[in-house]
């Protein structure tokens, strides 16, 4: 296999054979093709584009890059979702559980956040002790003990993803429906799934910003779902407002529990029951019923213990992280609000610390915001729009500044 060549023809516009693309990730993987080769590849995609065909033998080069989930026989169906991004998406926190209820295994690899883009492992990471470094051994015994886990991809698993994953974040070729595809539905299907519901987010907090881009990048997963058949429902979510009314890791997952307890915001609530309905085998309404019963909150309690957390502390999690400061930003005028950019509450979430600009940063499980408001309600002049939790008078400062800019109230409308 000759790199440049491989490089070249993709570079024109020309097709690559399912045995290059394996041979390409294999090398890469090794060790043997370089990052700048890879990176130069992932230019050329970006621009020429892949053929489905392509899509599917690049994905399932990076899904045999490493370790695969191999469930017992006579398994329960194993099911799980994947969100393409989007601000304030605890959904997964509750969806996982949930879905367990109703006796089907959710062998859930998260990711990272990254930029604006909170990640499901950072918002498990604020609960103390929790681990999510666990191996597919004990992965498969906890699916049999619980029917749920919660982990980060390990250094065996898509190996070719997380190294090309990272170099495309530095090298500005994230943004490409064949790679994103490739990289999401490899990791999804290294878990070896019967059915899998994806949530594709467009608007202004995620990477797809038009619905016409998200149509498209659903259309090429179901497309590579269909190859390897595995069931691949998509739901499309406008994803102009933040989902519920926190941003930040442990104010997220404080929202979460309360969903789990049949309370929380409504729009939380019906995002989660939407993506449990396409894939549990049951009706919504008993789904609805798990978490109004306890019943999704005590598996969570469950998981929790299982990775090394403890319950006890989800109950004074607001405490644990508590930010040193907090100052909540007022309404300009009475009105109604017509806009909470999720874009800019992400920007403003990633100022405070709540996110990672880079894979290799830290973020500060504190920060960030809650009792943000909605879309279409009424406010008065000088009431909370919004709570900011940060780190420092400064960083408040600037995050508050962002927040008036990001909140739209329309003083026609009350
Ligand atoms: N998330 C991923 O895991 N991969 C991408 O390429 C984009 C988002």
């Amino acid at each position: 296999m000759h790199v440049p060549t491989l490089i070249s023809r993709k570079r024109d516009g020309g097709e690559l054979s399912a045995a290059e693309l394996r041979g390409l990730i294999a090398g890469y993987t090794a060790g043997e093709v370089p990052d700048y080769q890879m990176s130069a590849f992932a230019m050329a995609v970006f621009f020429q584009g892949m053929s489905p065909a392509e899509t599917a033998a690049l994905t399932h080069a990076m899904r045999t890059s490493g370790e695969c989930f191999t469930h017992r026989t006579g398994h329960p169906p194993v099911v799980d979702k994947h969100s393409t991004g989007g601000i304030g998406d605890k959904v997964s926190l509750v969806f996982a559980p949930l879905v367990a209820c109703a006796g089907c295994w959710v062998p859930m690899v998260s990711g990272r956040g990254l930029g604006i883009t909170g990640g499901t492992l950072d918002k498990l990471e604020a609960i103390p002790g929790f681990r999510v470094g666990i191996s597919l051994t004990e992965a498969a015994a906890q699916l049999e003990r619980l029917g749920v886990v919660m982990m980060g991809q390990t250094e065996r698993f898509c190996p070719a993803d997380k190294k090309w994953y990272a170099l495309r974040d530095v090298t500005g070729t994230v943004p490409s429906i064949p790679l994103i595809t490739a990289s999401i539905m490899s990791k999804k299907l290294a878990e070896s799934l019967d059915r899998l519901v994806l949530d594709v987010k467009f608007g202004s907090g995620t990477f797809m910003r038009t619905r016409e881009e998200a149509q498209a990048l659903a259309a090429s997963m179901r497309e590579v779902g269909r190859e390897m058949q595995v069931e691949v429902q998509a739901i499309l979510n406008p994803m102009d407002e933040p989902t519920g009314r926190t941003v930040g890791n442990a104010l997220e997952v404080v929202e979460a529990l309360e969903c789990l307890e049949g309370g929380g915001p409504e729009d939380l609530r019906s995002l989660v029951l939407d993506l449990a309905e396409a894939v549990a085998g049951v009706p919504r309404a008993v789904l609805a019923g798990w978490l109004d019963d306890g019943s999704a909150r005590r598996k969570f309690d469950q998981l929790v213990e299982a990775q090394g957390g403890a319950p006890a502390d989800l109950l004074r999690l607001g405490e644990i992280h508590r930010a040193p400061v907090m100052r909540e930003v007022g309404a300009p005028r009475d009105g109604r609000v017509t806009l909470v950019n999720a874009g800019r509450i992400g920007q403003a979430a990633l100022q405070l610390g709540a996110g990672r600009e880079r894979v290799s940063d830290g973020v500060d499980f504190a920060v960030g915001f809650d009792r943000l408001v909605k879309c279409g309600e009424v406010v008065h002049r000088g009431q909370p729009m919004c709570r900011i939790h940060a780190r420092s008078v400064g960083d408040c400062e600037v995050a508050a500044a962002m927040v008036e800019q990001a909140i739209g109230v329309d003083f026609s409308q009350t």
